[in-house]
């Protein structure tokens, strides 16, 4: 019942922000093919889980089944070098082996396709900026 009613309530937070991203880009003199810097988008799609600072932390993290990791420590757990197709592709696909992500990490790739009106490189824009975002978080 709980989880029912946080998954709700973080449906409604993500359509609010999808609503507000796409109000801003329909009055920006922007581009059409225009993605929001890695930071904003971390603290309106992200850090909700994963914490202000990445750690993995956020307020809603307790209540999921799988802890959100700190990704401040990708690097680290990945040879020293910031993984960045390792990434794009959990941003994408969501982690895991399946397709359609686990229930607690939402796949972005259709997400952002939504929101910038099925432009392939406006989502691609997307996950890259968010993925140079992390790469600057990371430990040594
Ligand atoms: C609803 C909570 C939630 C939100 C929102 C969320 N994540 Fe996650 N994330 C998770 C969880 C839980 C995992 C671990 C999933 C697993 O292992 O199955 C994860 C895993 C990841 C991983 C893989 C980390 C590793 O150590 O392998 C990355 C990268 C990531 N998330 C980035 C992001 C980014 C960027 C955003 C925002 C666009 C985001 N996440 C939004 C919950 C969330």
């Amino acid at each position: 019942m709980r989880q029912a009613l946080l998954v709700s309530a973080m449906v409604f937070v993500i359509l609010a922000a999808l609503a507000k991203d796409q109000a801003i880009a329909a009055q920006a003199p922007f581009p059409s093919v225009w993605a929001p810097p890695g930071e904003v988008m971390y603290k309106q799609f992200c850090a909700a889980c994963h914490g202000a600072h990445a750690q993995g932390n956020g307020p809603a993290a307790s209540t999921l089944k799988t802890q959100p990791p700190d990704l401040t420590t990708l690097a680290k757990r990945h040879g020293g070098k910031f993984p960045y197709d390792y990434v794009s592709s959990v941003l994408r696909f969501g982690p895991g082996s399946s397709a359609h992500g686990s229930s607690d990490m939402p796949t972005w790739g259709p997400i952002f396709q939504t929101i910038d009106r099925n432009s392939e490189r406006a989502a691609q824009d997307r996950i890259r900026n968010l993925a140079d975002y992390l790469a600057s978080l990371q430990r040594k």
